[in-house]
């Protein structure tokens, strides 16, 4: 299809392949850390404002508004407050924050830089999945050259105000993306969610005040300054400020991470020139998970949507951490929620009931019925297990500590209501009518 979606600017990606995108001269040559200078020349409190009415949301997948988040800082406490950069990026089908920390890291500093200054921040760490080794060089790098250059260290450009940061990378599990298991983990303990309330913005690291902020949130933040917070809130939707990044895989012609605006739809970024470019040959979009495995999936009548967060809500699915999977016609829906469940299973902490006994029971079943030994009972059962560990809506209440639970329960809500009729027609026919190549998408 022709491109009809609306034309952005990069802001994000505008780097992304360009040479030494990474580097300190590189990024000073585009105009990189002005918008720190303006914002050193600004009151604490007024960078906040500016922030809130940018409308930026966190692009970690929850798409809590960043403004407000630093403004539940207590100003008055006298603990030492933190920031803490959450780039253990593990939800399946996520891959944008990466780019972000290969190829224009201080793009990310310098939103630290800002949100440390305005929070009265003089610690930050940035966490990276273990995973990251050439992302995480490449971030030490441009944080050295931040050092050398005065923009870290006893005085940020200049001014009376000192802030470190330290880059620390994490041992490969998926429940430390979680923010209260990410702070755990910097404590140097096992990473296991606390309950919230207490958020971490009053109780965090080491008992402080902390802000956890995703890599792509922190990098949205210099350009607020550069170009005023009406400017990037225009950008955006009523409630959405900016562009955003999306990563799309499964099958199409051409996936990858695009920047788009928040008006772009699903359908667009599937089949526009611009993105996706359709289909291989001969196949047809069956089902669309729209942000990240855990979000709802969608069904191929369900795409003429923006990849906003209040659009896709009015769905009941979320526009999550940015990860769009395609699925086509000839993928099993049994089989691929049987491995989306089994990565669940795997990386539960099991700390609480539901989501430690639910997530194995949820796998088990999947993989009777897929193997044909499925009984009539069993698809009442699944959706049983499911909603005890989260009930199917609302979204965000389920019944365990963190969000892994309700991220293990809504695909299968999802799957199981949107696409039944498969689930049913493997136990009628005790087989998997995909026969020996059902692997679509999800091999
Ligand atoms: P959440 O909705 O509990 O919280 C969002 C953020 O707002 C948190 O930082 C929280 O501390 C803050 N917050 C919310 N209410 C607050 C209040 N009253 N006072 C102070 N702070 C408050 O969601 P959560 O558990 O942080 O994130 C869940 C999402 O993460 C999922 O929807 C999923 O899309 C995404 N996710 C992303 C991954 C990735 O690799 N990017 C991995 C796994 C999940
Ligand atoms: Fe651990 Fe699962 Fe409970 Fe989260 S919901 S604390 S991952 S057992």
């Amino acid at each position: 299809m022709a491109s009809t979606a609306k034309t952005i600017e990069p802001i994000i990606s505008a780097a992304w392949g360009k040479p030494q995108s990474w580097t300190l001269d590189s990024y000073r040559k585009r105009g990189g850390y002005e918008a720190l200078k303006k914002a050193l020349q600004m009151e604490p409190a007024a960078i906040i404002d500016e922030v809130k009415k940018s409308n930026l949301r966190g692009r970690g997948g929850a798409g809590f508004p960043t403004g407000l988040k630093w403004s539940f800082v207590p100003k008055d406490s006298p603990k030492p407050k933190y920031l803490a950069v959450n780039g253990d990026e593990s939800e399946p089908g996520t891959f944008k924050d990466r780019y972000i920390l290969e190829d224009d890291p201080h793009m990310m500093l310098e939103g630290i830089a800002i949100a440390s200054y305005a929070l009265g921040v003089h610690t930050c760490y940035v966490y990276l999945r273990g995973e990251f080794k050439f992302p995480a060089e490449r971030t030490q790098a441009a944080i050295d050259e931040a050092y050398k250059a005065g923009i870290f260290g006893k005085k940020v450009l200049g001014k009376d105000y000192e802030l470190n940061c330290y880059l620390v990378r994490g041992a490969g599990a998926y429940i430390c993306g979680e923010e209260t298991a990410l702070l755990e983990s910097l404590e140097g303990k096992k990473g296991w969610p606390r309950l919230k309330p207490p958020f971490p913005a009053v109780v965090g690291l080491f008992g402080c005040p902390t802000v956890v902020n995703n890599v792509e949130t922190l990098a949205s933040v210099p350009a607020i300054f550069q170009q005023g917070a009406e400017a990037y809130a225009k950008l955006g939707t009523d409630k959405s400020g900016g562009t955003r990044l999306v990563c799309l895989s499964g099958t199409v012609n051409r996936p990858g991470v695009y920047e788009v605006s928040m008006f772009t739809t699903l359908s667009e970024l599937i089949f526009d020139d611009k993105y996706g470019r359709g289909m291989p040959a001969g196949r047809k979009v069956k089902a669309v998970i729209p942000g990240g495995s855990s979000a709802p999936v969608l069904g191929a009548d369900e795409l003429d949507v923006a990849m906003e967060f209040e659009a896709l809500k009015v769905k009941q699915t979320m526009a999550g951490s940015g990860g769009v999977i395609v699925m086509d016609d000839t993928t099993c829906m049994v089989r691929s929620l049987w491995r989306v469940a089994r990565f669940y299973a795997e990386e539960s902490c099991g700390q609480c009931t539901p989501c430690r006994e639910g997530t194995p029971w949820q796998t088990r079943l999947l993989r009777k019925i897929e193997e044909g030994r499925g009984e009539p009972g069993d698809i009442d059962m699944l959706s049983n297990v499911a909603s005890s560990i989260a009930p199917y809506p609302p979204i965000g209440l389920g019944n365990t500590i963190c969000a892994l639970g309700d991220a293990a329960a809504l695909p299968t809500h999802s799957f199981l209501m949107r696409f039944r009729d498969e689930f049913e027609a493997h136990i009628r026919e005790h087989r998997c009518p995909f026969g020996d190549k059902p692997w679509g998408s999800f091999g």
